[in-house]
């Protein structure tokens, strides 16, 4: 019934910032699927018996690597898998599928908001019990193991059934086919005031919601259009498609530009929303207003009290390094721990299980507490809607009143995509041996005061994570950082992070590249980007 296979081992299988990303074919080469399964299985213990999460986001390969999980699941001796309909599951709502049925812990199938299809990008990653992407010290292991790996074990099974919900067996393991939205709708019932955002909706306020081709149509569907009843036609590109519609499905200003320029024409609805490829991601638009997803996290904790989730308060507020400190602020009003954290979301895992964060988010559009252990599209638009039904007021108000009160953080990222890695690499290290020399000297006019390394020491299991992204603060609270990207398939991508604090109301209409444009030559001069790749702009600025 079970068989076990030679492999050798590739030499390629490090996960990355969420996992392992790779394009199709190098996914589709001999046994490589089957060595990194088996080496995420090998690098467990105590999970015989046990259930295992399984879901994608519907992407291109999904499917064929769900049955080979299975049947992997099956004869390393896991008890029973879930499975979400189709082989569905947002990245968040099988966070939540794996902490509510105590479940060892899960695969999730997706490369997030990277393009899928035959020559795109797929993904495994694998989460731990408490929902979240595992820590640095499993996925270290599964590197390892996946270098000596010798052998696999596969059940010899047909494929099952998994488009029909119920339950059956595969070699003698369970697997159930659950419904992947209904246990996600229902945590969203229980942390929002569904009846204030009905009454709003009811009120005639209007709202967009693109799923981009992937993962959330159908949780917006039956979440905003058929529990919270706006009107047929606010969800749009639902259809969950293998290649996301030849789209890239990543929520940004760029990709998701359709939505933007609906939310700035003067009859546009009075919110837009965009999730990514597994649903984790969110784009928060109000009418008028694109709230950056730096602000969006300090604006959803100053008021997330109005939520029934979130009514006795904050516990903390965790943020990645990149993100702009807008948060920070919030938890000083607060009276609340600020937590800064490198890019990733697995840094928040331990912050969240030892009740010290409640909220965190990442510039990169992720916005999440501690209902799951991902990030959370859905729930970031949810929780918006949430304190706009009981405010009523408009999203630009929010932002306005927001920035009023606290300062407004000017923030946009500047992405070099596809620079030779080389290249990149040497930008990091020449900027790494600037560092001692650059405090106290000056770039376009602004004063250096401190420069580093950024390293996190996590206050929970006392780990270290050195080398998450070289930071220049300058005098007066602004800053450039500067990282390589850890999710990227083809070549590196730089991301460079500008952000000036302007604390007066009567300079809060900038555009924001005219507010951060001798930040942006500073960071030029400080990193030579241009020398060192050829570049003289990003490919894509958020
Ligand atoms: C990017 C984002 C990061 C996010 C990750 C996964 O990682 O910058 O904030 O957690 O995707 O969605 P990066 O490519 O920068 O390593
Ligand atoms: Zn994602």
């Amino acid at each position: 019934m079970f068989k076990t296979v030679a492999t050798t081992p590739y030499d390629d299988q490090k996960p990355g910032t969420s996992g392992l990303r790779k394009k199709v074919p190098v996914f589709q080469q001999a046994n490589y699927v089957e060595n990194f399964i088996q080496s995420v299985f090998d690098s467990l213990e105590g999970f015989k018996g046990e259930t295992l999460v399984i879901g994608g986001d519907g992407r291109y390969y999904n499917r064929e690597v769900v049955q080979i999980a299975l049947k992997m699941a099956a004869a390393n001796g896991f008890g029973r898998v879930l499975v979400g309909q189709g082989g569905i599951l947002s990245t968040p709502a099988a966070s939540n599928v794996i902490r509510k049925y105590k479940a060892f812990g899960g695969l999730v199938l997706s490369a997030s908001h990277n393009p899928g299809g035959p020559t795109e990008d797929f993904g495994i990653k694998y989460n731990i019990g408490n929902g979240g992407p595992a820590p640095e010290k499993i996925t270290e292991a599964i590197f390892a193991r996946s270098k000596t790996i010798k052998q696999y074990v596969i059940a010899e099974a047909a494929d099952i059934d998994i488009d029909t919900i119920g339950k059956r067996d595969i070699a003698g393991m369970t697997v159930e086919i659950i419904d992947p939205v209904a246990d996600y709708a229902a945590l969203m019932e229980e942390l929002f005031d569904f009846d204030a955002i009905r009454d709003l909706i009811r009120s005639g306020f209007t709202l967009r919601f693109d799923s981009m081709h992937a993962v959330t149509g159908p949780y917006g569907k039956e979440i905003l259009e058929r529990r919270l009843g706006a009107k047929e036609g606010t969800c749009v590109n639902f259809v969950p498609l293998p290649d996301f519609g030849g789209h890239h499905p990543d929520p940004n200003l760029v990709y998701a530009k359709d939505l933007y320029d609906l939310m700035m024409s003067a009859d546009g609805p009075d919110f837009g929303a965009a999730s990514d490829g597994d649903g984790d991601r969110n784009l928060i638009i109000g009418k008028g207003i694109f709230i950056t997803p730096s602000d969006s996290l300090a604006m959803l904790a100053a008021n997330a009290h109005l939520a029934p989730g979130y009514k006795a308060g904050l516990k903390g507020i965790a943020r990645s390094m990149p993100t702009s400190g807008a948060a920070d602020r919030v938890a000083e009003k607060l009276k609340i721990g600020m937590y800064e954290t490198p890019t990733g979301w697995k840094f928040f895992g331990n912050l969240l299980d030892a009740g010290m964060a409640t909220i965190c988010g990442e510039e990169s559009a992720g916005t999440g507490s501690n209902h799951v252990r991902e990030k959370d599209g859905l729930w970031a638009v949810l929780l918006w809607l949430n304190i706009l039904a009981v405010r009523r007021v408009s999203a630009m108000q929010v932002a306005r009143e927001h920035w009023a009160t606290y300062g407004r953080n000017y923030y946009s990222r500047h992405d070099y995509e596809g620079v030779d890695s080389d290249a990149a690499n040497r930008l990091i290290d020449d900027l790494r041996g600037k560092l001692p020399t650059l405090p106290g000297t000056s770039v376009q006019g602004l004063t250096i005061a401190t420069a580093d390394d950024f390293a996190y020491h996590d206050p929970v299991d006392k780990s270290v994570s050195d080398h998450q992204g070289i930071r220049v603060l300058f005098e007066g609270g602004s800053r450039v950082v500067f990282r390589l990207s850890g999710t990227g398939t083809s070549g590196a991508t730089i991301r460079v992070y500008v952000e000036r604090y302007e604390p007066d109301p009567k300079r809060h209409d900038l555009e924001t590249q005219g507010a951060l444009a001798d930040l942006i030559r500073a960071a030029e001069d400080i990193a030579g980007i241009k020398a060192h790749t050829g570049r003289d702009k990003p490919s894509v600025i958020t």
